[in-house]
């Protein structure tokens, strides 16, 4: 039978009820086994946060006692690794992943989530997130891949390439989820799902690219963001979702909201005041799929029964989910096969361990790294919250912070800690490993309640920074620490951040070391003992205190399950650190945005009291040699750059070339520079080669105040170097 026969004539066949059914994704985590299988025998299109016998059973009842029977694709927020499932791989978190600038690891994480989720007999993961992060206190800027749209989107092409591989009917391949449509990392003020005062130039310019690059590889969903444009929620905001999406990127798969954002138009953006009229305007707008807000099932019934909706605006949802659907073989195979033993299993910690190693971004180092054993440290004290607390390491989307329901929490080896890290590079030496705690990141408290706007229940942890007495109790953990650190030769503090700081309804306004790490810093560097200082954070920290009071910095972020290894691989030599920040560091938080690709025209361009500069710019990252750059030729016919890259020291290196452009004069301001291309290049030391980059031509152009695109003839700067700073680049002037 022709495929699109086969969806007509389902179609034809479903009732209202079973269409609006169809366009319904029920959370099992929030309704219960009981509710989850009466939805199953309605018909329901998809439901989220199941795994396990659980899923297996909801999918017998869609299955056998739903009258059409037509299967349910189940949904799972596997963001970093099949996460939820406490024995999967954990990977780096996506801002983590982005420092490699690797894409074809990323497709392999994608490939290897794709296939732990799939072993589950789960479907479709809600990744990847391309929102852009520039401005960091936003609480979900650990789940991005950074702040640059070039960067963003290629790497956002590669996992999802890798969760769909060739065909999604594959046993291995999920659906990927492109999220959130669009301009989410923008909320004013950074407040997670906030209003968004951008135009739709800007976003066309800044945060389409990465979906268009999406849509173009086939991505096969895309979820609308909680958030709205000048006052439009994104869930009924139809130029951006009809318009953009559909119209003029091509999308051709399906579109699901957020998590209940129709009831978030009622609760808490008020621009209804019913579920008839907020279900009506989600669907009108072009929402495929309505995630939690079960209330749309009657409600959008009765909006075409009065006449206010055209059925076939239902239709064309439906049409849209039950074509992925078919695409992916639902009706043959309705839970994916996987491969049975695959989830942690030995080649995927594998790719986990390689991507750690990737994602180790050397900050700073007077010379203290790496560490020799040459006699002259006998004891390593590693200090600090986040030395041993596998919690803190692999942060956001987590069994421990999105527990499905009846799982247990406990940690679940194999990970490595970075003390544990330490320990095993040294095991065969005898140099002396100590630990101390030193204090916790944050005094936290613990919110039991109901949420103000839905009534739904709520526990929460909220991290508190005041400097009050309770506070003050962690002075004799201070005071242990800097007893051990005065014994010994070297400290490796590792500090950052951990779970209850990052994610939803986790902003922060201020991006300083919280809780007592500042003062537990201050009180370590009096003692004259060298200090390796390990950030294992979600975000940038705004910490010009610590680069200055350390011997070297190191940024792993949320690196995942084999982080603490990596990151002493890197300490001890074993391991030349390559990673780059996909994200600008700000010396302070009043600082931000510092993200590196800002229009010109800022009277001085700096505040008076804070640097011009951003303390770490996006691109930036040390190794244990250096990269020269020269030759750099540009070829029009072909926009293809060349660059010669020699290693100049005296130890093999990963280099991440990276190369910029800057339209000189425009008609709208362009940014002072935008990543046109990178690569990575493996070069022996002393060797040198040339390496070759293809431009796009969205490289040069510009979209204009009534939002066509454009190259405009004229002179543009390319820049080739180590990072987005001026001092690290060469430069050509080239004329269109
Ligand atoms: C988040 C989404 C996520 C969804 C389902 C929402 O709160 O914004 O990114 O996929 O929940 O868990």
């Amino acid at each position: 039978m022709e495929s699109n026969d086969f969806i007509e004539k389902l179609i034809a066949e479903m009732t209202l009820e079973e269409k609006a059914a169809q366009m319904l994704q029920v959370p099992v985590s929030v309704v219960g086994m009981d509710e989850a299988r009466e939805w199953a025998r309605k018909g329901v299109g998809s439901f989220l946060n199941v795994i396990g016998d659980d899923m297996r059973e909801i999918q017998r009842v869609v299955c056998e006692e739903s009258r059409l029977k037509i299967p349910a694709v189940f949904g799972i927020d596997a963001v970093h690794g099949h996460c939820l499932n406490r024995r999967a791989t954990i990977f780096p978190s996506q801002l983590a992943m982005a420092a490699s600038f690797d894409r074809e690891l990323v497709e392999k994480i994608g490939r290897v989530t794709a296939t732990e989720v799939a072993t589950e007999g789960i479907q479709w993961t809600f990744s990847p997130i391309l929102c852009l992060a520039r401005d960091p206190r936003w609480g979900r800027t650990n789940e991005t891949f950074g702040e640059d749209k070039y960067l963003a989107g290629e790497l956002g092409v590669a996992i999802i390439k890798g969760y769909q591989g060739e065909d999604l009917k594959d046993g291995s391949s999920v659906l990927a989820c492109a999220k959130h449509f669009i301009g989410y990392g923008e909320a004013t003020g950074a407040r997670d799902s906030y209003d968004t005062e951008i135009t739709f130039r800007k976003i066309r310019d800044e945060f389409l690219p990465p979906f268009r690059k999406a849509v173009d590889a086939g991505c096969a969903t895309i979820m609308t963001a909680y958030g709205s444009i000048d006052g439009t929620p994104l869930t009924i905001n139809d130029k951006a979702l009809r318009g953009l999406l559909r119209d003029e990127l091509g999308f051709d798969g399906f579109l699901i909201t957020d998590w209940d954002t129709v009831n978030s138009l009622i609760r808490r953006q008020r621009v209804c005041d019913n579920h008839g009229d907020a279900s009506r305007l989600a669907a009108a707008a072009g929402n495929d799929m309505i995630m939690c807000s079960t209330e749309f099932y009657d409600a959008i019934v009765q909006q075409v029964r009065e006449g206010k909706l055209q059925e076939s605006v239902l239709d064309e949802a439906v049409r849209h989910i039950l074509t992925i659907k078919l695409r992916q073989g639902l009706w043959e195979k309705p839970l994916k096969t996987g491969i049975p033993g695959s989830i942690g299993c030995d080649a995927h910690h594998e790719v986990a361990l390689k991507a750690a190693r990737e994602s180790v971004v050397l900050l700073s180092n007077n010379g203290v790294l790496p560490v020799r054993n040459d006699r002259k440290i006998r004891k390593i004290a590693v200090i600090g919250p986040n030395a041993d607390d596998i919690r803190a390491q692999y942060g956001d989307w987590t069994y421990f912070t999105h527990p499905v329901p009846g799982r247990e929490t406990e940690p679940e080896r194999p990970y490595v800690t970075l003390l544990e890290g330490v320990k095993e590079q040294l095991q065969d030496t005898d140099i002396k490993v100590v630990y101390s705690y030193g204090c916790s990141v944050n005094r936290r408290f613990y919110y039991k309640g109901n949420y103000p706007d839905t009534g739904a229940f709520m526990e929460q942890v909220y991290a508190d920074n005041d400097h009050d007495a309770e506070f003050y109790k962690e002075m004799p953990y201070v005071n242990e620490a800097a007893a051990v650190a005065r014994e010994s030769d070297l400290v490796i503090l590792a500090l950052g951040d951990n779970y209850t700081q990052a994610g939803e309804y986790t902003d922060r306004a201020d991006l300083g070391l919280s809780g007592m790490q500042g003062a537990l810093l201050r009180v370590l560097s009096t003692l004259h003992v060298p200090i390796v200082t390990v950030l294992i954070s979600s975000k940038p920290l705004a910490i010009p205190d610590v680069v200055k009071k350390s011997d070297a910095v190191i940024c792993a972020f949320n690196g995942g399950m084999y982080s603490g290894r990596a990151v002493a691989e890197a300490i001890f030599g074993k391991l030349n650190p390559r990673g780059r920040l996909p994200i600008s560091f700000p010396v302070m938080t009043g600082q931000v945005p510092v993200y590196y690709n800002q229009l010109p025209g800022w009277h001085e361009g700096r505040y008076v009291d804070c640097p011009a500069e951003p303390l770490f710019a996006f691109g930036e990252g040390l190794s244990y040699t250096w990269y020269e750059y020269s030759g750099l030729k540009f070829d029009k016919e072909t926009k293809t750059v060349s660059v010669d890259v020699k290693n100049t020291g005296d130890m093999d290196g990963v280099e991440v070339v990276q190369v910029y452009v800057n339209d000189v004069v425009s008609s709208v301001m362009t940014a002072v520079k935008n990543l046109a291309a990178f690569c990575t290049v493996d070069l022996k030391a002393g060797e040198q080669k040339t390496v070759e980059l293809k431009l796009d031509d969205e490289a040069f152009s510009i979209i204009r105040p009534d939002e066509t695109s454009v190259i405009e003839p004229g002179e543009f700067i390319i820049m080739a170097g180590h990072s987005s700073k001026d001092e690290d680049q060469i430069k050509i002037s080239v004329e269109f």
